[in-house]
């Protein structure tokens, strides 16, 4: 295949032209891919035309699925999450948006075993707003003095969902997920594991940090995100039908900038990553 990768910003992101992802990949585009997904950590694949099945087959040639013991139940369509904020009728209603996709996050941060990639599929989208932000976390770690990423090297910070869904203010956890997902702790700064650079891993399933007092804990979780998603680590994504937007949960946080209200609506599947180091 013939196409063409252009940053977006110089904090992070590129786009890719060229590629239609129906189709195959061999092995040099595979690879091509891959340097500019390490390098820029979001892909903005362009024009492309993915019904449910399709988004899953280009999903699976990037890696294997991580499934939602919720959302991902039945057969193959399912396991196609859609993101939207139409009511019943199909109408857009701001309130039917999800909360937690409001708060910076990492996708499921919260497993012992966390995702690598997330894939974001425009169906509907508006005109304007209705932006996803990224936030670099390499840079936003890599910007600390030497003393302090050295303390926060020593650190492990516990994620949990049950608590994440209550500070989020989205429902409770059910019983089911409160046992699937128990609080686990991963390193508060984690090693990429392909490029080797180092991350905080935080968000809001990050709930404490390991052995800190609890609120001293919290507090540093909060100074450490306000640092990490100040602008110059910053970079937002307006959407257009036909954009396929693939990012790295291992070295980034996302959110959704506001609750839009024109109709919005997006696909997303994740593969499956490895436990944090
Ligand atoms: C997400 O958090 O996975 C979705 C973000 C968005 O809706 O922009």
């Amino acid at each position: 295949m013939t196409f063409s990768i252009r940053p977006l910003s110089d904090v992070l992101a590129a786009e890719v032209r060229g590629v239609d992802l129906r189709e195959p990949l061999d092995d040099a585009d595979r690879a091509a891919l891959n340097e500019a997904f390490l390098d820029r950590h979001v892909l903005c694949f362009r024009d492309q035309e993915l019904d449910k099945p399709a988004q899953l087959a280009a999903t699976l040639r990037f890696g294997p699925l991580d499934v939602h013991i919720q959302r991902n139940k039945g057969d193959e369509i399912s396991l196609v999450h859609t993101v939207s904020n139409l009511d019943a009728d199909g109408n857009p209603k701001p309130e039917a948006a999800a909360k937690g996709n409001l708060r910076w996050h990492s996708d499921k941060s919260y497993r012992t075993v966390p995702s690598c990639a997330t894939f974001l599929y425009a169906v509907k989208v508006p005109a304007q707003g209705g932006r996803t932000e990224f936030a670099n976390m390499n840079r936003a770690f890599e910007a600390y003095s030497a003393e302090r990423r050295e303390a926060f090297r020593g650190m492990k910070v516990v994620h949990d969902w049950v608590r994440s869904c209550r500070k989020s203010g989205e429902r409770e956890a059910s019983p089911e997920e409160a046992s699937v997902y128990p609080p686990v702790a991963h390193p508060l700064v984690r090693r990429h594991p392909e490029s080797g650079r180092e991350a905080f891993f935080i968000g809001n399933h990050a709930s404490h940090i390991s052995g800190m007092d609890r609120e001293e804990g919290e507090a540093l979780l909060e100074e450490i995100e306000a640092h990490s998603t100040a602008e110059r680590f910053v970079w937002r994504h307006q959407w257009r039908e036909g954009d396929l937007l693939m990012w790295d949960n291992r070295c980034l946080l996302h959110r959704a900038e506001e609750r839009a209200r024109e109709a919005r609506v997006l696909h997303r599947t994740v593969t499956r990553g490895t436990s944090p180091f």
